[in-house]
């Protein structure tokens, strides 16, 4: 039987900004009947309820609301939540959509679609706005009955009262959050909900643009982007003050708390033996102690199972870095340990080939789609350098296009801020390109024609790739002769089977892969078309190690329990909880303007801004600290691995469910720095 869904929009007279602008006029129309209209539309809805409160005022906003013909409801004045609960109950809701009346541009498309997510099995509550991929003013929420009559029943806090889902988004351990995204990002830091007199004035003249034709989400982007609405994109507001106002100001809210620490001093000791006779104290900046907080974090770990690591004090953390994402089954995964033990006693390296190298690429070229032959490196690095090489040798020309992160060799360092001790003469041959800006691309195939040998980026980072900008990377490569190269040694093996090229179907000439192949064991691939690849018959690609047996066996046992283990769909599942987990608390903590975790779910990072803008190193410092403190391994990042399960992911989320509300905390007084028990972090590169 198909559920009942019937959308309640919440307004009332009141605003301390715009009092009474629910009924001000838009077009010839009352705010809140646009808004209402455009909710109409939405193509799922069985029925549109407006929900405001008994008091008098609210009567006159009741009595326009009636007049064309809307179904209004009125309930208690400071309980919103009862309110809520009330007008959906009247209705027979089985699945409640929530709107706003501030909102006229929402859009009927856009609640359709998290109408749809939220119908999916096992969902509870799906929203457009656990974290802003979305402009301010879209914001649609859809829920369970089941879901708000338990919020109803149980929250206590005043805030969550005030705030009509909070209590949900607050338990994304017992409610199943998701998120839908917009890959619109251009148009993310829109303000266009109606809070004073000026946003008034700019909805006006959208609305004087459309009049009562329909519009799309894609058509107001179109129109936001003309010359003369220049004025309307910069309005950028903060979001949500009103929530951040009712969390601090709320007697009943636990106090934030630090937790005591760990005894972390065989770490602190050991890292200045380290540093004595190793520069840096690792082999890896991002393994440094300058990425954690010297005092809190664990510096060396010992050992460990599944997703779990155990540090030379003792402790145990869940590890949310994974060995820097390689380690995908989990660690000492049975699999890969007893393919390990077998070969190793067979013998390690060899003087001859070993079926191994015909057997994993055979592998490699059944799953990705542009892999018609193999080779094989140690590095992700060995790889992109092998495929820059190879495009040089292929099209006769010398420079190389990039975007995004590529490793350590010359051709590519040199055009970051880590660029000593690469010549100046390397540097000119590799120019870098915006991702997401096909405009970017194009001027440098301008710039330098038919010498450009290839493009090399990542098809997806943190950020998704707009529609059609793979397939306009593809089609501008092949206009100008350049090979296309995707570095997949993260996304391979994790965004789907066959890596991104699969997920977004635009297949490169030639693409790399590090990570992941052998769940942490050093081993590399580049894979291509055959004319391209029979090319490394000749061009030197070669050394020692590249065939070495034990990376090799693993990688064989390693894909094949990618496929047993249906990983990726796991990988997905479990980092899809984890990101909009982590997004839905950072909102109902009041920091959605200050931290977001983004990416596709089988990797997700944070970020961490200053009002105003900026990195905010020290508030993300306290995250990793406190973090560390509850046992959790991480710099910021959801490296999900196989060994991450429900529990795991639970305690996580709980984790972040303490920490949250000490961030804000801090955030809100600007001292995250006085909270930190040793230095703050330090970014790998120098903000140019
Ligand atoms: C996208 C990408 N390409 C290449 C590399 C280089 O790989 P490696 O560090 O194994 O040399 C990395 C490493 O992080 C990477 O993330």
């Amino acid at each position: 039987m198909d559920k009942n869904i019937v959308a309640v929009i919440q307004a009332r007279l009141g605003s301390s900004r715009l009092p009474g602008k629910m009924l001000m006029d838009l077009g010839g129309k009352p705010v809140i009947i646009r808004t209402i209209e455009r909710v109409r539309r939405a193509r799922l809805l069985d029925r549109v309820v407006l929900a405001t409160t008994e008091s008098e005022q609210d009567q006159r906003l009741a009595a326009a609301a009636r007049e064309y013909g809307v179904e209004v409801f009125t309930g208690s004045e400071e309980d919103v939540l009862d309110r809520f609960y009330q007008a959906a109950k009247a209705a027979s809701a089985q699945v409640c959509v929530r709107v706003t009346g501030d909102c006229p541009l929402i859009d009927p498309e856009v609640i359709d679609q998290v109408v749809s997510e939220c119908l999916r099995d096992g969902c509870d509550y799906a929203a457009n706005a656990l974290w802003y991929s979305w402009p301010d003013g879209l914001d649609v929420e859809a829920f369970s009955f089941e879901a708000l009559e338990t919020a109803w029943r149980e929250a206590r806090l005043k805030s969550d009262r005030e705030h009509v889902t909070l209590f949900i988004v607050r338990h994304p351990r017992r409610f199943r959050l998701r998120n839908v995204q917009s890959r619109e990002t251009r148009v993310r830091d829109l303000h266009l909900s109606l809070d004073d007199a000026e946003d008034l004035e700019a909805l006006r003249r959208i609305f004087e643009h459309f009049g009562d034709r329909p519009f799309s989400h894609s058509d107001l982007v179109a129109l936001l982007h003309e010359e003369r609405y220049a004025d309307l994109r910069a309005m950028n507001k903060p979001v949500n003050t009103g929530l951040v106002t009712s969390l601090t100001q709320d007697p009943d809210r636990p106090d934030p708390r630090k937790t005591p620490a760990r005894d972390v001093s065989k770490s602190l000791a050991f890292l200045s033996r380290a540093g004595a006779v190793v520069p840096g104290a690792t082999q890896t900046f991002s393994k440094k102690s300058s990425s954690f907080v010297p005092g809190a974090s664990p510096l060396f770990l010992e050992r460990g199972e599944g997703c779990r690591v155990w540090d030379i004090d003792g402790n145990e953390y869940i590890d949310l870095i994974m060995g820097l994402l390689p380690v995908i089954l989990g660690h000492a995964h049975p699999s890969t340990t007893r393919a390990l033990d077998e070969q190793a006693r067979k013998g390690f390296a060899f003087s001859l080939p070993t079926r191994l190298e015909a057997e994993v690429a055979e592998m490699l070229c059944a799953r990705i789609p542009c892999a018609e032959m193999a080779r094989f490196g140690k590095n992700g690095s060995d790889v992109t350098a092998g495929a820059v090489r190879v495009a040089r040798a292929f099209t006769g020309r010398e420079m190389v296009a990039c975007c995004g992160y590529h490793g350590w060799q010359d051709w590519y360092i040199g055009t970051t801020t880590r660029d000593a001790g690469v010549p100046a003469a390397v540097k000119q041959l590799t120019r870098t390109f915006r991702y997401n800006d096909l405009g970017s691309l194009q001027a440098l195939f301008d710039e330098h024609p038919a010498q450009i040998a290839c493009v090399i980026m990542e098809p997806v980072g943190v950020v998704e790739p707009l529609p059609g900008f793979l397939e306009g990377v593809r089609e501008l490569c092949s206009r100008n002769g350049a090979l296309l190269v995707f570095d997949e040694v993260i996304t391979g093996f994790r965004t789907a089977r066959g890596g991104a090229q699969e997920h977004y179907g635009v297949t490169p000439d030639v693409a790399c892969f590090g990570k992941g192949l052998a769940n942490g064991l050093p081993i590399s691939a580049v894979v291509g078309r055959r004319d391209v690849m029979k090319l490394f018959d000749e061009v030197f690609f070669s050394f020692t190690f590249g065939g070495e047996a034990l990376s090799l066996a693993v990688a064989k046992a390693t894909l094949e329990v990618l496929d047993s283990e249906h990983v990726v769909e796991h990988l997905w599942r479990q980092g899809a909880r984890l990101r909009d987990g982590y997004n839905a608390l950072a909102r109902s903590s009041g920091l959605a303007s200050v931290t977001q975790c983004i990416g596709l779910p089988p990797h997700t990072v944070m970020t961490w801004t200053r009002p105003g803008g900026g990195d905010w190193l020290e508030l993300k410092s306290l995250f990793i600290q406190e973090t560390a403190r509850r046992g959790l391994l991480t710099f910021g990042v959801h490296n999900i691995c196989l060994a991450h399960g429900d529990p795991e992911v639970d305690h996580v989320l709980e984790v972040y469910e303490e920490v949250f509300p000490l961030l804000q905390w801090a955030a809100e007084r600007g001292e995250a720095a006085s909270l930190l028990d040793g230095p703050s972090v330090l970014p790998v590169f120098r903000q140019p």
